[in-house]
This record gives structure tokens, sequence and C-alpha cells, in this order.
């Protein structure tokens, strides 16, 4: 199938890396190939698959800046069909190096074109800005997977992204698709949560992924292992919760 999906939302902690390791690990254990991408200077998902943040090694920096080709950038995780290109300090100063070069939106895709037919998904992890690394990795996707929280400045925020979606779609990349709105952290005690749900539903209709992903104290503690949820505890609620939504946003791709 070979599809690109980003995890982006310009809102920080919401879960974007989270979301994005263990859905990618989900997809793995289900039998897929996958690779994930670092995009983020802070290089959570790298620490969080228990890879280090590279000093030396090759980057998604030395893949932007066309240093290295990406095939030479991956490196295995402890999950059994899950690579990644990792993060690292360098990666700090990609968007400024970026900004006076040619076809500087388009690096990313370009270089992925060349291990896409290798994987069924390459799953992307970006800052929480709209700054130049998004933009490649948006450009570069088939999809795009927002995680939000149910409070209430997210609904001040979903506005604002289907705006930055369109604009995406229309500057860069018109094949762009919404593949959903993924609700992370969620207390179905709490009233807010339930009522700002709603409004989510209402807002995307059935952009929204069924599945919410709970807050969950193993999911929290995962990334320190060096694991995602699945592997770290596969019986906590999180797992499950990550496993369906998995299965939800595989569904999806496949009518994209
Ligand atoms: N469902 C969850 N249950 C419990 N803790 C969670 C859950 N999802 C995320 N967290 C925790 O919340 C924090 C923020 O999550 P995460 O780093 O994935 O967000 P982010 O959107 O990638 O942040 P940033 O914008 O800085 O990149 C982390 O400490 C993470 O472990
Ligand atoms: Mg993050």
């Amino acid at each position: 199938m070979n599809k690109i999906l980003t995890f982006a939302n310009q809102k920080g902690g919401v879960g974007k890396t989270t979301c994005a390791l263990n859905i990618a690990a989900c997809l793995a254990r289900s039998g897929k190939k996958v690779l994930c991408v670092d995009s983020d200077p802070q290089g959570n998902l790298t620490s969080g698959l228990g890879v280090s943040k590279r000093c030396g090694g090759d980057t998604v920096y030395d893949v932007l800046i066309g240093r290295v080709k990406a095939s030479e950038a991956i490196v295995k995780t402890q999950v059994r069909g899950l690579n990644l290109i990792p993060s690292g300090m360098t990666l700090v100063g990609a968007e400024l190096e970026l900004v006076d070069e040619e076809n500087r939106e388009y690096r990313l895709r370009d270089a992925l074109s060349l291990v896409k037919d290798e994987y069924d998904y390459i799953i992307i992890d970006c800052p929480p800005s709209l700054g130049l690394l998004t933009v490649n990795a948006l450009a570069a996707s088939d999809g795009v997977v927002i995680p939000v929280l149910c409070e209430y400045f997210s609904l001040e925020g979903l506005s604002q992204l289907s705006i930055t979606i369109k604009q995406i779609k229309k500057l860069y990349n018109p094949a762009l698709e919404l593949v959903g709105v993924l609700i992370n952290m969620f207390d179905g005690r709490l009233n807010l949560s339930l009522q700002v749900m709603e409004e989510i539903k209402r807002y995307f209709r059935d952009k929204l992924i069924a599945t919410p992903i709970p807050r969950n104290v193993r999911i929290s503690e995962s990334p320190s292992h060096g694991l995602p949820v699945t592997e770290y505890d596969r019986n906590s609620k999180g797992a499950a919760a990550f496993a369906m939504a998995a299965r939800e946003i595989d569904k999806r791709c496949g009518g994209m």
C-alpha cells in the first residue's frame, strides 16, 4: 500500500510523538513493514524507541541537506518490522539552513521516494510548529493524523488546523488527505472531555477516529524504557486502544 503519514498539530504536548510511535508499533506488530521518521529536533520519538539521539551518526538532518540518502540513515529498533530515521541535535539548525535552498519544501518527499516502496507505512513525527520541518513532512505525506486533547483550547485550534491543511494542500501537496483526528489522553469520567468530544465529532464528523486513546500511566512510562506501550505492557488499556486505533487508521488508508 505504501502510505506516508504525518502526525501533526501545531499545539505542543498533545501526544503527536506518543501516538506516532505507538501507532507505528501496532502497524509493525500486525505484520506491516514500518519506517518512523523523527523530524523533531527534540528527538523524543528517537529516544522513545530506545535509540540514542545521534551526535555522530546520520540523522534526518543529513537526509534533508542531501548529505546522505534516506537508506543510509535508517536504523533498526527493538520492535520487529519497525525501522527509524533518527533525529539529533543537528536538526535544530535545519530550518534556518534550508531557508535559502532550492526545493526546500520537498527535500523529505524526494528523499523518502527512494525507500517508499520498501515500507507499507512511513510515519513522520513533527515539532509543535508549522515551520519548514513540518511543511516538509506534510509535503511528503499521503495523509495526516491529528492528535488532539479533549480540552477547551483544542477546540480553538481546530479551525486553525483545518485552514492550515487546506493551505498545505493548495501550496505544496494537493494529494494530502486528512486520515483522521485522534483524541488522546481521554478521560471518560470528565464531563468536559465528553462535551469536547461531541464538539470534535460535530466538526470533523467521520474524520474522528472512533477509538480515543485514554490517559494511561503505562503510556507515559513506556518511553523511559525505550519501548512502545504495546511492548512495555501489552495488557494495558493504552496498548489496547492503540491497537484498535491503528486498525482503524490502516483501514482508512486502504480506502485512500
Ligand atoms: N495517552 C496518554 N496517557 C498518558 N500520558 C500520555 C499520553 N499521551 C501522551 N502522554 C504524555 O504526555 C506528554 C506529551 O506527549 P508527547 O510528547 O507525545 O506530545 P507531543 O505532541 O509530541 O509534544 P511536542 O509538541 O513537544 O512534540 C509525554 O510526557 C507523554 O508521555
Ligand atoms: Mg513530540
